[in-house]
Parts: C-alpha cells; structure tokens; sequence
C-alpha cells in the first residue's frame, strides 16, 4: 500500500492490501455529518452507519425498527461529513429478506453516499451476497451476535461457544466470502474462534466483543465515548473518552489502540 494511504479515500481494494500489509482497519460507527468530519480527521478508515442507530439515536430497546429510509438518511448525513473514510450502510431488519429487495436498498445507500453495504447472516442470505456482488455492490457480511437475530436467541448473546456452533460459524464465514463478501464483522464470539476464523478467512475481519486477532475492529460511536444510552454495556465496550481528552482525542485514541493491538485485551473479550 501507498505510504500516502492516509491521504487518500478508502475504496474497497484497499480493505484487502491493509490486511496484506499487516495493518489493521479501524471503524466506528456514526450516523452525524459533524461527527463523521471527526472521524474522517483522525484517519478512520471505515463508517459504518449501523441500525444500532435505533438503539443509541433513536432510543429504541433493539434494532428491528430501523427503516431503510432511516439509514438512506443517515447515510447522507454521514456522506457529507467524511469524505475519506469508506461508509458502510446497514441493511435494517426485514430490508434483505430478498435479493430483490435488499438490491433496491443498497442502490438506495450508495446513491446516499454509501461504498458498501452489510447485512446480518448466511444461509439464506448467500444468495443475497451473491446476487449484489455480482451487480457491483461491494457487501461487508455480519456474523456471530446478529443483533438482528434478538428475538431468535432471546437476547444478545455471546455466539459459537458449543463446538457445533463454533463449526457453523466457519463454516459460514467461508461461505459467506465464497459468495463474493470483501468484509467480514464478527460479533460477540470467543477470541479464540474469531482468529481461528480470521486465519482461515480469505477476506478481512473486523471485531467487536471478538478478542484482537481479528484484522481490525469496530465499536459503536456512542460506546467508545461513554455516552450512558440507557443499556447495559457489554464487556467489550472502553471508553476512550477519559484517556483522549476530548472527543476527537477520544478517536485518535481509539484508532492508535486498534493499531498498535492494544485495545482488545483479555478484559475486553470473551472466552
Ligand atoms: O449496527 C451496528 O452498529 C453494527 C455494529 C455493532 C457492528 O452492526
């Protein structure tokens, strides 16, 4: 990669010579113009406008009410704010059930301002992948703790603890970029498994509650800052927002944490 990476805007190529330079990706989430000029400052490579949106935005209990014009919305915000970093838009619940459908929204969020588009899952859901990577839609997959899957497992749970389900989780990660995923979220897994996966995997992982040996990692905005959004924190989450002073010190923390591998520890993971 160019030395002058740090210049120029992310473009979707760029995810895969950083985890083959050995440089690890760092993403937040946001949903703001004004924030996202932050991040964009500080050098975060990746946004991802995430439906926690409902969570830590719109003061819901879960995600599953997130539209997609909530998320075309703030995909625009974001877009005019961050010019450098890739965004990333969430498809919200309901909104991939098809490749159809899910094709209708992404065009939606990369007409907003999006560079790529994440959805929750795999079975079914290959298809889905397949069906928007052929059609030039970059898509980043989610597995593990799929928030959206809250009312399936009663609950946001650590994922791939029982053997049988940490096979499943491999499996699925492969399958996943097999149908043509550039990016992979791995949520709430023991660490163990998300670098096992991360070795194994032929595209870049990306962490949040999934131990450090992921190829970068991802927290929600909110979190990060400490910000009391009425739930309980998981164990993953740091407020960097004491060490770094302010907020954008409270980023560039972040991200030198992610970098340097320091941030997750045993602490901030699970087993
Ligand atoms: O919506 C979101 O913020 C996410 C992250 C937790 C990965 O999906």
């Amino acid at each position: 990669m160019s030395v002058h990476a740090e210049q120029k805007s992310w473009t979707v190529p760029m995810l895969a010579d950083a985890r083959a330079a050995g440089r690890k990706l760092v993403m937040l989430t946001c949903y703001d113009a004004s924030l996202a000029r932050v991040l964009d400052d500080a050098g975060i490579e990746l946004i991802l406008i995430g439906d926690s949106l409902g969570m830590v935005v719109q003061g819901r209990d879960s995600t599953l009410p997130v539209t997609v014009d909530d998320i075309a919305y703030h995909v625009a915000c974001v877009a005019r704010g961050a010019r450098r970093a890739l965004k990333i838009a969430d498809f919200p619940f309901g909104s991939d059930a098809t490749p159809e459908q899910a094709h209708a929204a992404a065009v939606r969020f990369i007409q907003s301002g999006a560079a790529m588009v994440k959805l929750e899952g795999a079975g079914h859901k290959l298809e889905t992948i397949r069906f928007l990577a052929q059609r030039e839609i970059p898509v980043c997959a989610h597995l593990g703790l799929t928030p959206q899957s809250v009312l399936r497992m009663g609950g946001f749970k650590v994922q791939g603890r029982e053997q049988s389900a940490a096979e499943r989780l491999r499996a699925d990660a492969l399958a996943v970029a097999e149908a043509g995923a550039a990016l992979l979220v791995l949520e709430g897994v023991p660490a163990n498994l998300a670098a096992d996966i991360t070795a194994a995997s032929p595209i870049p992982t990306v962490g949040i509650g999934a131990g450090a040996g992921c190829d970068g990692q991802v927290l929600v905005l909110h979190d990060m800052l400490g910000i009391d959004t009425g739930h309980r924190k998981p164990k993953f989450v740091k407020d960097f927002l004491a060490e770094g002073g302010s907020i954008a010190g409270a980023v560039r923390a972040y991200a030198e944490a992610v970098r340097s591998g320091a941030f997750p520890d045993e602490t901030h993971s699970y087993s």
